[in-house]
């Protein structure tokens, strides 16, 4: 239980806010490249701030504020030039540092050196494995850190984007919650399917440990020993708001202090005597979130996650739980987030802020899957491994992969499609 005070601290993102301070200060994942590719602008908001992502006729990426900083049109309804985004009221060019490079009117009748008092505010963005990442924080930014699945090679990779009406930090709470599996996905996931039984392995033990770049939890099921590979090994709460299950990564990004955007990166090793395979583009997508009748879709791993976090409320309430001995990780992951934020408030560096070009270059994490991802199975092999079975069947995670991902997808592991 957090006191009103508390949890204010750990859910409000805004510029000044501690956490807003905090998040800031890490490269946040906003989007896929791939989106750009029909319209290279992109208008989003990120931390309460509402900004326009591009990429322009030479392929630089830039972010900057949504408004133009002449009389605040919006830039998302502009259009890129070589060096720079246009926006369509009266032809002002800004370019991806944030400055204004032409004012066309004034440009011919009246110049003057008056430009830089209408710079607007921009941050760098870098593309890596398909996904762009943005830094809003204090310059110099630290260096982007690439995480070791990002290096891999021949598999299929796909980024799926949902739009989630609650506050970023009960998202995250879900990425050190082991126990909610056995209920969530698995009993209720049955009864969804028509089961009537709560007849999931339970949950014998788990155990949270803390390591520089967040916490792994493991944990041991009925029918699971500790030289199972969930204990031995277990997942990975990312520091501070991504999560790291072997074969992909989900990352919370506040939108505001209401919504989130959920960003996931997924890779699948085509079998073996596919490769080589070179994924030329990774495809983006959005995954709906409601039926018809406005309630949440149901059949999807991640659109059940999102059933949790969105019905704890906007904000939740942290000042009425009751945590129990499986929400252990939970209060180890707020203390290190008050101890970050005090940190940060003696003006120190929060943990897991790289700022080694080369240890930046490929980190590796606790991982269960790296022999599947990275030496690979023949397509006989697949069906030892009941998770990466069910994977060739269909997209499990979200609901709505687009027919032509799909397609895709099929064509990469050399399967029958659809
Ligand atoms: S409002 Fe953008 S150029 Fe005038
Ligand atoms: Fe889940």
């Amino acid at each position: 239980m957090l006191t009103p005070a508390r949890n204010e601290m750990l859910t409000r993102v805004g510029r000044g806010t501690p956490m807003g301070e905090l998040l800031r200060r890490y490269w946040q994942p906003i989007g896929g490249a791939s989106e750009l590719d029909v319209n290279p602008i992109k208008p989003l908001r990120i931390m309460g701030e509402d900004l326009v992502v591009y990429r322009d006729s030479s392929g630089r990426y830039g972010l900057i504020d949504r408004h133009c900083p002449h009389r605040r049109a919006d830039m998302s309804y502009g259009w890129v030039e070589d060096n720079g985004i246009r926006c369509s009221y009266h032809g002002w060019l800004m370019d991806h540092t944030g400055r204004c490079l032409e004012q066309p009117y004034e440009d011919t009748t009246n110049p003057k050196p008056s430009k830089a008092s209408c710079a607007v505010k921009a941050y760098p963005v870098k593309e890596c494995a398909g996904l762009l990442f943005a830094y809003m924080g204090p310059l110099p930014a630290p260096e982007l850190p690439v995480w070791e699945p990002f290096t891999w090679a021949n598999g299929f990779r796909e980024i799926v984007l949902a739009d989630v009406p609650c506050n970023w930090f009960q998202c995250q709470e879900n990425s050190i919650d082991p126990v909610h599996f056995e209920w969530m996905h698995d009993n209720w996931g049955s009864r969804l399917k028509g089961g009537n039984s709560n007849a999931a392995p339970k949950h014998l033990k788990v155990k949270f440990e803390a390591f520089d770049h967040g916490f792994v939890y493991k944990r041991v099921r009925e029918g699971q020993s500790e030289q199972d590979r969930y204990w031995t090994v277990g997942r990975v709460a990312l520091w501070p708001n991504g999560f790291y299950l072997g074969s992909h990564f989900e990352w919370r990004v506040p939108v505001d202090d209401e919504n989130t955007l959920s960003v996931a990166w997924f890779f699948m090793r085509v079998p073996k005597g596919r490769e080589p395979y070179v994924q030329e583009r990774v495809p983006t997508w959005v995954s709906p979130l409601t039926d018809p009748s406005g309630r949440f879709i149901t059949s999807h791993i991640i659109n059940q996650d999102i059933i949790a976090w969105a019905g704890q409320g906007r904000i939740a309430d942290r000042t009425k739980e009751n945590l129990r001995s499986s929400d252990i990780g939970i209060t180890m992951m707020r203390s290190r987030f008050f101890e970050d934020l005090e940190a940060i408030a003696a003006g120190k560096e929060p943990r897991g802020v790289i700022r080694s070009a080369n240890e930046a270059q490929c980190i590796p994490l606790p991982n269960m899957a790296r022999e599947i991802n990275t030496e690979g199975l023949t397509l006989a092999e697949f069906d030892n491994e009941p998770i990466l079975r069910q994977r060739l069947r269909e997209f499990r995670h979200h609901y709505g992969q687009p027919p032509e991902v799909r397609r895709a997808f099929v064509e990469a592991m050399g399967i029958a499609g659809p």
